[in-house]
């Protein structure tokens, strides 16, 4: 028979490296929760039309990249790819303008695109997404911007580097393009056949072509940031001054495209060099027109979303380590309710305790420890035994209080 296995794009979450996710997850909810952020989900699927118009119809993700289907009453629905047009839809549906602004949310869960899995690229993966709306303060720009640097930074991705520029007003951007546009026709002949099937749609994506001609002729091709008007350069100005203070480094790139249609103002993105060609760990802007688009009034907000999945390939692997294990190994046949009750204990006091529960010998048992990654083994016999499991040192206590004390010294 052929086996079954995971969808393309998918993967399973196995016990190890779901330890890994809740730890970023936890770090989420109190980086966030310091700021005032509070948690908030949608569904999984909505209506197709909010992605399109939310999202942008000329975007990969909604001409190529969403899981589309009918239900059975015919209606078109879509496992989102993003949580950003679902949160504004969701702010007009309950009406959240009238709550005091700006609304502060996160949210962390699934999304979908069907995109061409490589490494670091998913059909199914994980964002922490997180959105201000109802203001257009700088500060709040620069305070999301410092919040995505924090979560990175404490969920151990490592070296970062941030991109920032600003896409101005829509009506700055279709000047602009169509200014890019001619330009580009002039050098028709020196861009990638790509770059030129889409010159009509969408000129801006050839910032993001790799090919050396292309790249060639945007080096001296009109620039977004030195059109933009006098208040959004100001907005700017004031967003880039608050980062500066917090002493947050960025480059200045006019050439950011992000692949969503909604921005407005700024625009940002974190990237890894540990990570290979996906190495976008998160991103995101301000997106003032997005709420009015969905049938709500004038609202400016801004967000970004990290890739949790991304975020654990750059980090390193040992800041998983679990130095605080202990094993509660059973020397003689009635040791269990010691066992439990020591069991408990320590796990009051934050270690992570397991106990033998399979009949194991001592040896099975101490070997099980190695296993596990314990640091201390209890042993729990005629008297209570203390194990260093890495100097292999072991120590007689007087009673359970003294077994707990030397776990405890161990661990400080
Ligand atoms: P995005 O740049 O499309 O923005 O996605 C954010 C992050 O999600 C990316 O930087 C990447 O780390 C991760 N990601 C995206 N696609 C995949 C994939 N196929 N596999 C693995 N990871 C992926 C947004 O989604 C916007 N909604 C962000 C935002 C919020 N803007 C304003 N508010």
């Amino acid at each position: 028979m052929v086996t079954i296995k995971a969808p393309r794009g998918t993967f399973d979450v196995l016990p190890q490296a779901a330890r890994r996710r809740l730890r970023l997850l936890r770090i989420a909810d109190e980086v966030l929760g310091r700021a005032g952020y509070e948690p908030f989900e949608t569904p999984i699927f909505e209506d197709t039309e909010l992605f399109a118009r939310g999202v942008g119809e000329s975007t990969d993700i909604v001409q190529k990249e969403m899981f589309t289907f009918e239900d059975k009453a015919g209606r078109s629905l879509t496992l989102r790819p993003e949580a950003t047009a679902a949160i504004c839809r969701a702010y007009v549906e309950h009406g959240m303008h009238k709550l005091p602004q700006p609304v502060k949310l996160w949210t962390w869960g699934p999304f979908f695109r069907h995109e061409a899995p490589q490494a670091g690229r998913f059909r199914q993966f994980t964002q922490l997404d997180v959105e201000a709306l109802g203001s257009d303060e700088p500060s709040v720009d620069a305070e999301l911007i410092l919040l995505l640097a924090e979560f990175l930074e404490r969920a151990g991705a490592g070296e970062i580097s941030l991109r920032l520029s600003s896409l101005g007003t829509p009506e700055t951007r279709s000047l602009y393009i169509e200014e890019l546009r001619t330009y580009l026709r002039e050098h028709e002949a020196e861009l990638s056949e790509d770059v030129r099937a889409r010159l009509e749609q969408n000129p801006l994506r050839a910032f993001d072509a790799d090919h050396p001609g292309t790249k060639a002729v945007l080096k001296s091709a009109p620039r977004l940031l030195d059109r933009l008007s006098p208040e959004d350069a100001e907005h700017l100005a004031e967003v880039r001054e608050l980062l500066d203070d917090a002493g947050l480094a960025y480059e200045l790139d006019s050439s950011l495209v992000r692949g969503l249609d909604y921005y407005t103002r700024t625009v940002f993105e974190f990237e890894s060099p540990r990570l290979g060609a996906q190495s976008a760990l998160g991103g995101g802007g301000r997106y003032d027109l997005l709420v009015e688009e969905l049938g709500g009034p004038r609202t400016p907000a801004n967000g970004w979303a990290a890739g949790i999945e991304r975020i654990l390939l750059a980090a390193a692997e040992d800041e998983a380590a679990e130095d605080s294990r202990v094993y509660v190994a059973l020397a003689k046949p009635d040791a269990a309710r010691e066992g439990l009750r020591l069991a408990r204990r320590l796990r009051a006091e934050g270690f992570r305790v397991e106990m033998e529960q399979a009949g194991r010998s001592l040896r099975g048992q101490l070997r099980q420890a190695d296993r596990i990654g314990a640091r201390w083994t209890v042993i729990v016999g005629d008297g209570i035994d203390v194990k260093d499991m890495d100097s292999g040192a072991q120590r007689r206590a007087a009673d359970a209080e003294e077994a707990l004390a030397l776990v405890r010294a161990a661990g400080a």
